[in-house]
């Protein structure tokens, strides 16, 4: 034989080797992946796989699998291109690294399983290559951010418990499927009006807001929409789809809507829609239009509002106490708008767009008055604060404390938009923050819900090594900004004006979320005898109060400062952390101590040991820069 042909030989054999002890690794790590999941079986796996000497595919659909996956020794199965668990009833958290680890995976399907706490990738600039995700019908909590899944074509989350939309949507640009029916949304739903090339939308049987179809992704490219049992809101429809009609002309699509109004409610009706599309390739005349089969009712029925041509006007709260709106004709009191001067509206729209001030218009009892959501004409969403206590403060000193308070401008203050002077009554206007408080994320919602329930006792150790640093909606570096934030409208209202403006109420309610997450200071300079209220030092105390919230995750009752104090004096500030920050792993420990710290000094007992909000934001800047 010719040395040639010898040595090729030898190669093929030694690459043949190779690829087999490949394989018979990577089983080996598999087999231990799966090691405490009963019904597995390896040799399953060998019928599976692909000729080659990596493994790409682990497929077990319908499998009878039961328990939690190691998910640590599938890191090494660099080639993996889909993994198919569906229809198992495996149980566990998905790891944040899982999800960007693969420079190869294209498709997921672990839906009908019960996987559970909430799906977070990890915060680094690595891109996920997955197109295909299906996690439906699991026990999933949280999606706490999806802008990493840039190349994701067929999205399906339905049927979770996800309770709030996942954020960075505007980043998936390529996704054409989105299922996220039956997961117990609430919220608005504009993030989704950025997909536009989405052919397949399915919203259904959540409790979702928003305006159909202006808060949706152009109608032309969807083929498939249902958006039955929700709570969307249904302005000018006719107008909308009439204008999109002749502005976005396609072809060979018939597109039927059925519609019912179940409530008599303006604003917030529940309406049941279902828009199926239907591709007619048969039609013969190819027309360039849309054919839309509308079946009404489509416009809201505003004249279910019906306002008493004369006053006075008396409204009754979720609490079941009166205001007075002692003004003859509702539309001779004016509402003055701040930066939209020439929206000429009255209180006869305020009274419009809140059903006459309806209880399932109200948002909340503030501590000064009832506080309400409308939508005004021209889309503006407000929230409308009744003030109460300002009852016997007379016209003209409203009127110059309104505009006193228009001027506190800073990106970390919920800016007062307007206000409207109804008889004795007064109410102001607010931008409407869909995103809620603070305390609402920190104390109602599953931000860092881990689902604990769902890892058995003898895989949790295991588990808890691999879930490495999470980036949840509310994780350290997302409550660090917070907190800086919150500083930075503190120190401003103290410190930039000629004399300090005191909150007098600094709680998490009072601090509304954007949607990216940065804290607006609200209800602040409302309060006419400042002296009541303490000075700065008391704003500084409730600062810490905030703070001492943000990081051990508990309410800040008197109880809870007296633990953490105690905790601080015995240097046990670890102990005291909320746990869902800790999950991250220990490298920001340190950072929460010292912020930790500067919370117990903000709450020092004795108001002259309290920092100025000037120190205590120049200390928060420095644990962490962002
Ligand atoms: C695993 O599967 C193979 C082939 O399908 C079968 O022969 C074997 O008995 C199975 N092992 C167990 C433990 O079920
Ligand atoms: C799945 O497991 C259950 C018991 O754990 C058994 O009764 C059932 O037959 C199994 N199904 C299949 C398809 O193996
Ligand atoms: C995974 O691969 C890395 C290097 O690629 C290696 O150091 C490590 O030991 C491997 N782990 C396992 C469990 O095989
Ligand atoms: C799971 O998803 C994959 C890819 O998304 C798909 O190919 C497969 O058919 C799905 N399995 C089931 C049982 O639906
Ligand atoms: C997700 O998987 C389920 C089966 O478990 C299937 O019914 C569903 O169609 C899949 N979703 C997508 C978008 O393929
Ligand atoms: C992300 O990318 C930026 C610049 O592209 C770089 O400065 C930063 O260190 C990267 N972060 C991580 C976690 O890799
Ligand atoms: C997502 O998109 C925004 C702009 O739309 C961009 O600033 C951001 O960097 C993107 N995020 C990722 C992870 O690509
Ligand atoms: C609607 O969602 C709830 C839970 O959010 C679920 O229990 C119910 O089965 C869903 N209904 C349908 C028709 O899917
Ligand atoms: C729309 O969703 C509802 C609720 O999830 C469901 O009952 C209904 O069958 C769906 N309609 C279509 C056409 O898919
Ligand atoms: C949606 O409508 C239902 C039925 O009226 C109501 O109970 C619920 O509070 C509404 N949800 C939201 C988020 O508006």
């Amino acid at each position: 034989m010719k040395p040639f042909y010898r040595f090729l030989i030898l190669l093929t054999f030694f690459s043949i080797v190779e690829s087999s002890c490949n394989s018979k690794h990577q089983i080996l790590l598999i087999s231990k992946a799966f090691k405490f999941v009963s019904g597995f079986n390896s040799s399953t796996l060998f019928q599976t796989r692909i000729s080659n000497s990596h493994i790409t595919k682990i497929v077990l659909p319908s499998k009878n699998l039961t328990g939690t996956i190691s998910w640590g020794y599938l890191k090494n199965i660099s080639n993996l291109q889909i993994l198919d668990l569906s229809g198992n009833s495996l149980q566990g958290h998905v790891p944040s690294w899982f999800w960007s680890s693969f420079s190869s995976l294209l498709e997921i399907n672990l839906s009908r399983n019960k996987f559970g706490g909430s799906i977070t990738i990890e915060l680094n600039n690595k891109t996920s290559t997955i197109q295909n995700l299906n996690l439906s019908h699991n026990r999933f909590t949280n999606v706490a951010q999806l802008s990493s899944f840039q190349n994701l074509k067929i999205l399906d989350l339905s049927h979770n418990n996800l309770r709030a939309l996942p954020l960075g949507f505007q980043n998936l640009t390529k996704l054409q499927h989105l299922d996220l029916s039956s997961c117990n949304l609430k919220d608005n739903i504009k993030p989704i009006s950025s997909l536009h090339n989405l052919h397949y939308l399915d919203l259904s049987n959540n409790t979702l807001t928003g305006n159909f179809p202006s808060d949706f992704p152009p109608l032309h490219n969807l083929k498939f929409l249902n958006i039955s049992q929700n709570n969307f809101t249904y302005h000018n429809t006719k107008q909308n789809i009439i204008h999109r009609k002749q502005t976005k002309p396609t072809s060979k699509t018939l597109i039927l809507i059925v519609c019912s109004v179940s409530s008599t409610v303006f604003v917030i009706a529940i309406i049941s829609i279902w828009v199926i599309f239907i591709i007619n390739k048969k039609m013969k005349q190819r027309s360039k239009m849309k054919k839309w089969a509308i079946s009404l009712p489509v416009m809201m029925n505003k004249t279910n509002t019906k306002v008493e041509k004369t006053g006075p006007f008396e409204f009754e709260t979720e609490s079941g106490t009166t205001w007075v709106a002692d003004v003859k004709e509702p539309t001779s009191a004016a509402v003055v708008m701040f930066e939209k001067p020439l929206m000429n509206f009255t209180f006869k729209d305020l009274i419009i767009a809140t059903s006459h001030f309806g209880k399932e218009s109200q948002l909340a009892e503030g501590r000064c008055g009832p506080v309400y959501w409308a939508v005004l004409p021209g889309e503006i969403h407000v929230a409308i604060k009744v003030l109460e206590h300002v009852r016997d403060v007379d016209y003209d000193d409203s009127v110059a404390m309104f505009v006193d308070l228009s001027k506190l401008k800073h990106p970390n203050l919920l800016p007062l938009s307007g206000y409207c002077i109804a008889g004795k009554e007064k109410l102001v206007l607010y931008e409407f923050m869909a995103n809620g408080d603070l305390g609402r994320w920190l104390h109602e919602l599953p931000t860092g819900d881990t689902n604990i329930e769902d890892w058995t006792g003898d895989t949790w150790e295991f588990q808890n090594s691999v879930v490495e640093s999470s980036s949840e909606k509310m994780g350290w570096l997302t409550r660090h900004r917070i907190a800086v934030g919150i500083a930075r409208g503190l120190a401003y209202l103290h410190h930039a004006g000629s004399k300090p403006v005191v909150h007098g109420h600094l709680v998490t309610s009072n601090i509304l979320l954007t949607d990216n997450f940065e804290p607006r200071i609200s209800d602040f300079g409302l309060r006419i005898h400042s002296s009541l209220n303490g000075g700065t030092e008391d704003d500084v105390f409730c600062f810490g109060v905030v703070l001492m919230e943000l990081l051990t995750g508990r309410i800040g009752t008197m109880t809870t400062i007296i633990a953490v104090r105690k905790a601080a004096r015995e240097g046990q500030h670890v102990r005291v952390l909320d746990e869902r920050l800790l999950l991250g792993g220990d490298s920001a420990v340190s950072e929460m101590v010292e912020s930790l710290v500067v919370a117990v000094l903000c709450m020092a007992e004795s108001p002259s040991k309290r920092p100025t909000m000037q120190q205590v934001l120049g200390l928060l800047k420095d644990i962490h820069t962002h």
